[in-house]
């Protein structure tokens, strides 16, 4: 195999950031931040295994990835660790030394092969990832040198140690904090579906279903900053608190709370819109509490994936009737399709976030049994984790936790 040119240049600045369809022009980074930390530059690279940054701290020649290597919707079944050379990247690329990946309710469905079913295992697993660039090749270091901090998000990959990204499919960050994954697509999901297909008017209805989950959170508070009455599912009163605190109006502790029975009651005119992830019974529901012009957006069907046909069964037979009684409708919303939306969606929540007006709730385990998800490995907890209904926020795990001295704490 040939080794793509790699960088061998002495701290140029990185140009102004983001690229291809999420950049944004003349910013210095889709963030709006340049990043304060110093650069590390490269003193040696060689054509061959590995280089080193100025600290001296070389790449080693192998690492751990996860890897499909059966079809399933049971991710322990499906998912191995491997342990392989760490990759060199080509020339528009980028090797990103992650730090925290993301865990998505659909990694389960990319494990069993329902993203694309002509793809065959063995094929790499993980969505989205923050890290540190430790290389890179000639045509992307115009815009990122060794040492920027980078999030990313894309199809399988990031459940690895290092990962190669394409440099114009990586947003650069100013800091490493797991916060800025929770926006790359649970954030931007809420975001752009809310915006696109929830046309929310003050005053209006709004029930988020997952409310405490990696996505329902930023719809709560979306729909919130609308000026709508927010109600919002969950499992737990640990939930239902979090749910208050950022906005809420009324969380509905599900496990002790008749769902059916308290949207009947407490909001008889019905739901003006519906951010719904579940699936099955609760889609049901939800169809049947809308409100005249409401508008009920399929955002996931969670209850169903952990199942051979990867969803619950939903009693649609009157579903015409029903929509048509009440000048209602159901949309469906799939991040890929509104990527001309992306750039403005990120730069928008993290003004939010750095204005404090937008709280990232990311779960990282601490409270799990077996303690926090760190290192590669625990992904297959966090995923379990997920699975039981136990989060609250996004769930990230903590691939490679800072040792002391590291700058990127
Ligand atoms: N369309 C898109 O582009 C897009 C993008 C991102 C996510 N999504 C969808 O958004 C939904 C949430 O995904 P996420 O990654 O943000 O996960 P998450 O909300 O962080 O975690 C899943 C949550 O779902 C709730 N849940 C309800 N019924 C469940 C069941 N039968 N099994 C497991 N969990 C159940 C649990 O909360 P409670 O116990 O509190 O109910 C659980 O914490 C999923 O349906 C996902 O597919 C869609």
């Amino acid at each position: 195999m040939t080794s793509p040119p790699m960088l061998l240049r002495l701290g140029r600045r990185a140009a102004p950031s983001l690229i291809g369809r999420y950049r944004a022009a003349g910013t210095d980074t889709l963030f709006g931040v340049r990043p304060a930390v110093p650069r590390r530059f490269i003193i040696d690279t060689s054509y061959s295994a590995h280089f080193m940054d100025f600290k001296g701290s070389s790449i080693p020649s192998s690492m751990k990835k996860l890897v499909v290597t059966k079809l399933s919707q049971d991710f322990r079944e499906a998912v191995s660790v491997r342990t392989v050379a760490v990759p060199t990247p080509g020339d528009a690329e980028l090797l990103v030394r992650n730090r925290f990946v993301g865990i998505n309710a659909s990694d389960i469905n990319y494990s069993a092969g329902r993203y694309d079913p002509s793809v065959k295992p063995p094929f790499d697993a993980g969505f989205e990832g923050i890290g540190e660039v430790v290389g890179l090749g000639l045509s992307a270091s115009s815009r990122y040198t060794v040492g920027d901090m980078v999030a990313y998000f894309g199809s399988g990959g990031a459940f690895a140690e290092y990962t190669v990204v394409p440099a114009k499919e990586s947003v650069p960050v100013p800091s490493m904090k797991p916060e800025f994954l929770t926006l790359l697509v649970s954030g931007a999901t809420a975001y752009i579906a809310m915006k696109r297909l929830g046309n929310l008017a003050k005053g209006e209805t709004v029930l988020v279903t997952a409310a405490a989950g990696g996505t329902g959170q930023f719809a709560v508070q979306f729909a919130k900053q609308a000026g709508c009455h927010v109600i919002g599912t969950c499992s737990s009163d640990e939930k239902g608190g979090f749910l208050k605190s950022i906005g809420c109006d009324r969380p509905i502790n599900y496990s002790t709370e008749d769902l059916a029975k308290t949207l009947r009651k407490e909001y008889p005119q019905g739901i003006d819109v519906v951010y719904e992830s579940v699936g099955g019974s609760v889609l049901e529901l939800a169809v049947n509490s809308l409100a005249n012009k409401g508008r009920l957006i399929v955002i996931g069907f969670i209850s169903g994936y952990k199942t051979a046909a990867g969803i619950t069964p939903f009693n649609g037979g009157t579903l015409p009737v029903k929509l048509l009684q009440k000048s209602a409708s159901m949309r469906g919303f799939f991040l890929p399709h509104f990527i001309e939306d992306y750039k403005e969606a990120l730069r928008s929540m993290m003004q939010m976030f750095a204005k404090g007006e937008l709280v990232c709730e990311v779960d990282c385990g601490d409270m799990a049994q077996e303690g926090r998800f760190v290192g590669l490995e625990s992904v297959f907890r966090a995923v379990d984790y997920m699975y039981a209904g136990r989060n609250l926020g996004k769930v990230v795990v903590d691939v490679a936790p800072p040792t002391v001295g590291d700058s990127k704490l």
